[in-house]
């Protein structure tokens, strides 16, 4: 047994309407891959419309829909031809407006993604770019250059893209542009005043359409090194390695996100920012959410993490701590639309499950706000095994096993065949598993067995009691490979004791370990066995359980 404590100063306020982001559980819809309304294969907003009643149900307080804007879908979305605008593959701006009131109407905040780093290449401002002269105000909005080398041959600087090969193209007039992604995605050059404008002027747009926040697209990466210099190095494209690199994470892009929070702040009822930010360090990520700057940002510290008690509970700690030094609530997040699903990263198959039941516990008991990716309530695995000419995902050129196709494959709903449900259409964009007939949310609903019921009450459990949420953590003594903590409500911190403690165990240790525990049982995500006041995990699994705080009760809980 190690025995250690921690306590976390809670945050401002709690879930009471205001300050709802410090503890709100936001789903991701990859609008893509959730439902398609029109039968042609990919999902739309109409479909994410027609299925609120299932979110409002599932429990989550918030949607964030990744980019829906008009779009040659070079990167899925992530290259804005028209910021202000719906690409017609998604719908229309009138099927925004409606899915917007009507999350409303079902009690979900609505989260807009925005793409300021770049814009695609067919965006009317880089046409006019590719029009215009070398000097030009109009190539001043991206980052152009000439080139290196006799008769400027050579890219202006080393700098790799992150979907791998050099981050420069070539013009036709000799010139180069800068695209930290895809070619098709030229970034901005935020030193000119005329991107902050434009940008101001999107932000408003949606922000008077009533969305409640935005996830910013790589927040770290819009102000690049003064001079643009080398990195000296190859294999930059490791975006969560703890390299130093010219391009991501300079101080001058808080700047940004200063002008951003007094814009945001100017409008009531709490508008948010949340920032994907791939920083090198816990500390260097909390600068993102500093006061007077973004709300939230990802934590993909957690996510990186793997399957090891003490290298999460460092993680815990390292993310809790940063982010009360700077008064943010922390997030969690397991798995997103770019990364391995969690279920295939713990190893896939029934450990992998197991462990992804257990990450859920885990997830929703710790203090901030959470993060749950479409499907990961019903367990999906990533596929891995996707027909070569279904692979579409540009960053598959970084090399073998590096598209991200496999955590993009639509929502199986119901049915015995694909697309289950999906859509109308006989297909979808990316084949469904026939295997996932067993994962349709219409096999799982009900089923006290499933994944999808954990979630649910693990939300319903998360919404009711008031020692989750934002607050203190408090670790307590644990057999090796055990995470066990409490968490508590002001009044059970305080003098008598009276109020609310909640405590989680989770057992990553490989075999059964035994628990103090002295209250009821409220959700379990395995097989336990309890024996007066100890309980029995299995590997693997986690529990919560209510602790009874009258005269703190419990004395092994302090
Ligand atoms: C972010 C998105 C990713 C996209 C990239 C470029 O990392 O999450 O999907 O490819 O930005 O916009």
């Amino acid at each position: 047994m190690t025995q250690d404590t921690l306590i976390v100063p809670a945050g401002d306020l709690g879930r009471d309407g205001t300050r709802w982001w410090r503890d709100a559980v936001i789903y991701q819809v990859y609008v893509r891959s959730f439902a398609d309304s029109d039968g042609d294969g990919v999902g739309d907003l109409p479909g994410v419309r027609n299925r609120l009643p299932y979110l409002a149900d599932l429990g989550v307080d918030a949607l964030w829909l990744t980019p829906f804007y008009v779009s040659p879908m070079a990167d899925f979305g992530y290259d804005v031809a028209d910021y202000r605008d719906v690409d017609p593959l998604f719908g229309t701006l009138a099927d925004a407006r409606g899915l917007i009131a009507d999350a409303h109407a079902h009690g979900l905040r609505i989260i807009v993604d925005v793409v300021p780093n770049h814009t695609s290449d067919r965006h009317a401002w880089f046409r006019a770019a590719l029009a215009a002269s070398p000097g030009s105000p109009e190539r001043a909005r991206y980052i152009v250059r000439d080139g290196r080398g006799p008769d400027g041959a050579e890219p202006p600087n080393d700098w790799e893209s992150v979907f791998g090969g050099p981050a420069w193209t070539r013009l036709p007039d000799g010139q180069w542009y800068l695209h930290l992604f895809a070619p098709e995605q030229p970034d901005l050059n935020w030193e000119n005043p005329e991107v902050h404008t434009e940008f101001a002027g999107i932000l408003k747009f949606w922000l008077d359409l009533g969305v409640d926040g935005f996830r910013v697209d790589v927040a770290h990466g819009m102000a690049k090194a003064h001079g643009l210099p080398d990195v000296g190095h190859t294999d930059q494209v490791e975006m969560l390695g703890t390299a130093v690199l010219p391009y991501f994470d300079q101080d001058a892009v808080h700047d940004i996100h200063r002008e951003w929070r007094r814009l945001l702040d100017s409008y009531g009822g709490e508008r948010i920012a949340v920032a994907e930010a791939w920083a090198p360090t816990p500390e260097r990520l909390a600068a993102y959410t500093r006061p007077d700057e973004l709300h939230q940002a990802f934590n993909f510290h957690y996510l990186s993490a793997p399957w090891d008690a003490a290298g999460l509970r460092e993680v815990i700690d390292e993310s809790l701590c940063t982010a009360a030094a700077v008064g943010a609530p922390a997030t969690w997040v397991l798995s997103n639309h770019d990364v391995k699903r969690h279920v295939t990263r713990y190893g896939g198959g029934e450990r992998g499950l197991r462990r992804a039941r257990a990450a859920a516990l885990l997830t929703l008991a710790l203090p901030g706000s959470a993060y749950v990716y479409q499907g990961e309530e019903l367990g999906l695995p990533e596929v891995l095994d996707l027909p070569e000419e279904f692979q579409q995902d540009p960053q598959r050129l970084r090399g073998e096993g590096a598209g991200r196709d496999g955590c993009r494959v639509p929502m199986p709903w119901e049915g015995e065949e694909p697309p289950f449900g999906f859509g109308a259409g006989a297909a979808s964009w990316l084949p469904i598993p026939a295997a996932w007939r067993d994962l349709t949310v219409a096999e799982q609903s009900g089923d006290p067995g499933s994944m999808l019921t954990l979630y649910q009450e693990a939300l319903r459990v998360r919404s009711e009691h008031p020692a989750l949420g934002d607050g203190a953590l408090r670790w307590l003594a644990a057999p090796r490979g055990t995470l066990v903590f409490v968490r508590e409500t002001h009044e059970a911190t305080g003098g008598d004791g009276a109020g609310r403690r909640l405590a989680c165990a989770v057992n990553l240790s490989g075999g059964t370990v035994r628990v103090p525990a002295s209250g009821p049982p409220l959700l379990a995500s395995g097989p336990v066995h309890t024996d007066g006041d100890h309980v029995e995990l299995s590997p693997d699994t986690a529990l919560w359980w209510d602790v009874e705080t009258s005269g703190r009760q419990g004395g092994r809980l302090t």
